[in-house]
């Protein structure tokens, strides 16, 4: 039976390093990394990138492999890499050089400007030694162009003509003209790879197959998805055999959701739920917390699966937060909903750093200069890393287990997923006379822990939880004592799970209920304040 399991759990091992499917993503937490811009080799000139130039700063695949204790160490279980294809090379354009990767030529080929293909093996291999997956974006919607004619195709994949949609500029609003009109503009055509033509379906899916093999890639970040025919997907997700994530950019959730299921992708990078927490969270901004519950509600209402979309709150091709709101805490908040809430929460590199970059390209900062700092942000996501890992890892249901809205006011919403309840505000870091209370469904009387400042709470009667924020604006992650059993959080002993199906054993002491609860609260300094009952005194 012991040798069963053991047997079980080497096979279960084995296949995570290898096509890992939509399930295994569920329960993973994504880094995203443009290379040119993570590390630089040892020695070279830290003071030589800047943005504003669009030139290739010197990242590498080799540069990334020697720096990811920085990603691991704040709890990422995967890592999503910018396009390792060849693009183009010539003359410098009107937008500076592919340095961000997106600039196809031959998909076939990859980019030497990365580094080899035993140095993208090499990166493969060390991710999954640490148990880290590997995400590859890939682009397959166009090739980039410096005209709107297609008279020389010599450096293409494609070669012929009719591998192409004619140019038009694209028509917004119009799905046919979305897709098959070019994407880019004059200075920078991206031509519209025709993926209706059976010869680029067949190319195409023997190319991602033989990708995915050679590299031991876990998973694919597709680009532009929804520029693409959505019947196109199916094959080519089935040939790739790993979760496709799509880049679907529409604030709409009924539009970008059309993309998720068995007719498209696994997933779509959650776009609508983005609009959404700038809207309920930036300062300045709408403050319009109703827009996010409104959100949950019709992503509960459209999505195949609202546990294997992608949250995020900055990317490549949207403002950094720090640009769109002038408080930290803003960002922690929604950041804090991203881990907390259904979904797979993904970081992009440099936002751990405050990194402001408005658009692109100010928003592809190089992040050597932030000196790889232990901020307070990144301490807020290696909490907030560790409990969900936590919670994967020693619960079979909770990452699947559907998020609720507790309670909404302008100020805040209160979320749960399973035990963990979340209070998030929009008030900033001012002190305010504001009270957050919900219903936790967790039962009256339990002793809870924030996780974020080790603060006790104790549910009240009817298992109310008060949330005062009479120091500030914090985000809030009360949690039972008897769920953090093993945890390592806030002084529960921490019990090392190997791979994630054995929960902790015992632990020496906080179990869940009043008596010990008032015994070891603390006072709540730094953060939001205990709120007792008097039931509980
Ligand atoms: C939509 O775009 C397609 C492709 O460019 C075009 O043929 C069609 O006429 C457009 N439809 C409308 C209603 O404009
Ligand atoms: C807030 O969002 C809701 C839901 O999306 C919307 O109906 C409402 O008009 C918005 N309120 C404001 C003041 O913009
Ligand atoms: C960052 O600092 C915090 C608080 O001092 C500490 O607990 C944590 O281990 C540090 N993280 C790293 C990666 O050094
Ligand atoms: C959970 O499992 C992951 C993947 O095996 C591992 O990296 C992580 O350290 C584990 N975390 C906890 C809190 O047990
Ligand atoms: C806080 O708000 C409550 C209810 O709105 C009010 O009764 C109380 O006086 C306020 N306290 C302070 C210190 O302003």
């Amino acid at each position: 039976m012991q040798y069963l399991f053991t047997l079980l759990l080497s096979l279960s091992l084995l296949s995570s390093a290898f096509a890992a499917s939509a399930d295994d993503w569920r329960k993973r937490s994504i880094y995203q990394v443009i290379i040119d811009r993570y590390a630089l080799p040892k020695g070279a000139d830290l003071t030589k990138c800047d943005p504003a130039q669009q030139a290739f700063c010197g990242g590498t695949w080799n540069t990334l492999k020697d720096n990811l204790d920085y990603i691991q160490d704040a709890g990422f279980t995967a890592v999503w890499i910018s396009p390792v294809s060849q693009n183009y090379e010539g003359p410098r354009t009107p937008y500076g050089d592919p340095y961000h990767g997106y600039w196809i030529a031959d998909a076939s080929q990859l980019n030497s400007r990365f580094g080899s293909a035993d140095d993208l093996k090499a990166l493969s291999d060390e991710l999954h030694r640490r148990g880290m997956y590997l995400m590859v974006d890939v682009v397959v919607n166009n090739v980039m162009g410096l005209k709107t004619d297609l008279s020389d195709l010599s450096t293409y994949m494609f070669k012929d003509k009719s591998q192409y949609h004619p140019y038009c500029p694209i028509q917004w609003g119009n799905t046919t003209s979305e897709q098959n009109c070019w994407l880019g503009d004059t200075n920078v055509t991206l031509p519209d790879v025709n993926t209706q033509d059976p010869s680029v379906v067949s190319a195409y899916t023997s190319w991602i197959q033989a990708l995915v093999k050679e590299f031991n890639i876990d998973g694919l970040r597709i680009d532009a998805a929804k520029h693409v025919n959505i019947d196109f997907w199916p094959q080519f997700c089935g040939a790739a055999g790993v979760y496709c994530i799509g880049e679907v950019f529409d604030a709409d959730a009924g539009q970008a959701l059309q993309y998720q299921g068995p007719q498209a992708l696994d997933a779509i990078l959650n776009y609508p739920m983005y609009n959404a927490l700038v809207s309920a969270f930036a300062i300045p901004g709408a403050q319009n917390m109703s827009a996010l519950t409104d959100m949950v509600s019709q992503i509960k209402s459209k999505s195949k699966d609202p546990t294997l979309l992608g949250n995020f709150l900055e990317d490549q091709d949207v403002p950094r937060w720090a640009s769109i709101s002038v408080d930290p805490q803003s960002m922690w908040n929604a950041m804090t909903f991203n881990f907390m809430s259904d979904g797979i929460p993904i970081v992009y590199y440099g936002q751990e750093q405050g990194f402001n970059g408005n658009a692109d390209p100010y928003n592809r900062e190089p992040l050597w200069p932030s000196g790889y700092a232990n901020t307070s942000s990144y301490q807020l996501i290696q909490k907030l890393n560790q409990l969900r890992n936590f919670m994967i890892n020693t619960t079979s249901d909770w990452v699947t287990t559907p998020m609720q809205v507790l309670n909404e006011t302008p100020q805040g919403i209160v979320i749960s997923k399973g035990p963990v309840i979340t209070a998030l505000t929009n008030i900033g870091s001012p002190p305010a006379n504001v009270t957050l209370s919900a219903k936790s469904g967790i039962g009256e009387s339990v002793a809870t822990t924030d996780i974020l400042t080790c603060t006790q709470y104790a549910t009240g009667s009817g298992g109310t939880l008060d949330f005062n924020y009479n120091k500030g604006g914090q985000p809030v992650i009360v949690v039972p004592d008897s769920v953090l059993v093993g945890s390592g959080i806030c002084g529960h002993t921490l019990v090392k799970t190997s791979t994630g199906s054995q929960a902790g054993t015992s632990d020496n002491g906080a179990q869940g209920h009043l008596s010990t609860a008032t015994a070891s609260i603390v006072s709540a300094a730094a953060g939001v304040l205990l709120s007792l009952w008097t039931a509980v005194l």
